[in-house]
C-alpha cells in the first residue's frame, strides 16, 4: 500500500513546513517568505507530501502516467481540492526564472527519509515544471550534501559549477545541478521508468505496516 500522497501547499500548511525546514536546513525560509511564494502561483509551484492516516484510500496502483499517479487523487492539479488528510512529512517548491525552472527547496523529515519521498517530491516538481513551460531546471546544492545530490543524480541532474562560498552560515561552496531538457523525449522515458520504480517500492515496501 502506498501511504505517502503529494498535496498542494497551503497557508494553513505553513508552520508544519517550518518545522521541516528547521529539522533540515541551517537557515530555514521565514513562514514569510513562503507566504509570498504561495502569492505568485504564476511562477512558483509548492508541494507537500502527505504520511496518510489509515483510513484515507491507498493512492490508486500504477497508472499510465507519472502525473497522472502524482495528482490523479487531487483532481485537477491546478484546482483548489479540499486538502488530503495526513502529517506533512516533506515540502518542495520551484520557480520559473526567465530562464529555466530553479528548485528552491526539498525536504524530508529526518523520520520519513529513505522511504522514495524526496523522488516523490522532486517527481511533482519535474510535472510543476512542465506546467510552468520551463525547458531546463536548475538548483543549487551544499557540496557536503551528497544525499540530496544523489537524489538529483538520479533524476538526471548533473553538474554544472560550483560557486564558491555561496552558502552565508558557513561560507560553504554551492553545486549548481542542471538538466538541460525535460522536454526531450528522453528524460521523459527515464522519468517514467524512475516513477514506475519507485511506485513499486511503495507499494510493495511500507515499513509503517
Ligand atoms: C535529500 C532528501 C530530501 C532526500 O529525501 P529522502 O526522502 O530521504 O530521499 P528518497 O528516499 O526519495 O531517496 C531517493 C534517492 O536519493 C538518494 N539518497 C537519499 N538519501 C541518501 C543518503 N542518505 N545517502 C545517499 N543517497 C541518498 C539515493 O540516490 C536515493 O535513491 P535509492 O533509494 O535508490 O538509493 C533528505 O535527505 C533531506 O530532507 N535532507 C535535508 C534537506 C536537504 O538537504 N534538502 C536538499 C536541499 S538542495
Amino acid at each position: 500500500m502506498v501511504r505517502y500522497a503529494i498535496d498542494h501547499l497551503r497557508e494553513a500548511d505553513l508552520d508544519d513546513v517550518h518545522a521541516i525546514d528547521t529539522s533540515s536546513f541551517s537557515m530555514p525560509w521565514s513562514i514569510d517568505t513562503y507566504r509570498q511564494e504561495l502569492r505568485a502561483p504564476q511562477r512558483s509551484r509548492y508541494v507537500v507530501a502527505r504520511f496518510l492516516v489509515a483510513d484515507t484510500p491507498p493512492v490508486p496502483p500504477p497508472l499510465h502516467s507519472v502525473r497522472t499517479r502524482l495528482f490523479g487523487m487531487l483532481g485537477q492539479s491546478d484546482g483548489a481540492p479540499a486538502p488530503l488528510s495526513g502529517t506533512i512529512v516533506g515540502h518542495a517548491g520551484i520557480m520559473r526564472t526567465p530562464t529555466d525552472g530553479h528548485i528552491t527547496t526539498l525536504a524530508v523529515l529526518p523520520e520519513h527519509r529513505r522511504q522514495g519521498v524526496g523522488e516523490l517530491l522532486l517527481l511533482a516538481l519535474i510535472e510543476h515544471a512542465y506546467d510552468l513551460g520551463v525547458r531546463s531546471l536548475t538548483l543549487e546544492v551544499r557540496t557536503s550534501n551528497m544525499a540530496a545530490q544523489q537524489l538529483y543524480a538520479k533524476y538526471g541532474f548533473f553538474i554544472m559549477h560550483t560557486v564558491a562560498g555561496y552558502y552565508r552560515d558557513n561560507h560553504e561552496d554551492a553545486v549548481v545541478m542542471v538538466i538541460a531538457d525535460i522536454t526531450s523525449l528522453s528524460f521523459r522515458e527515464q522519468t517514467k521508468e524512475r516513477s514506475d520504480a519507485l511506485y513499486q517500492r511503495l507499494i510493495h515496501k511500507n515499513p509503517r505496516t
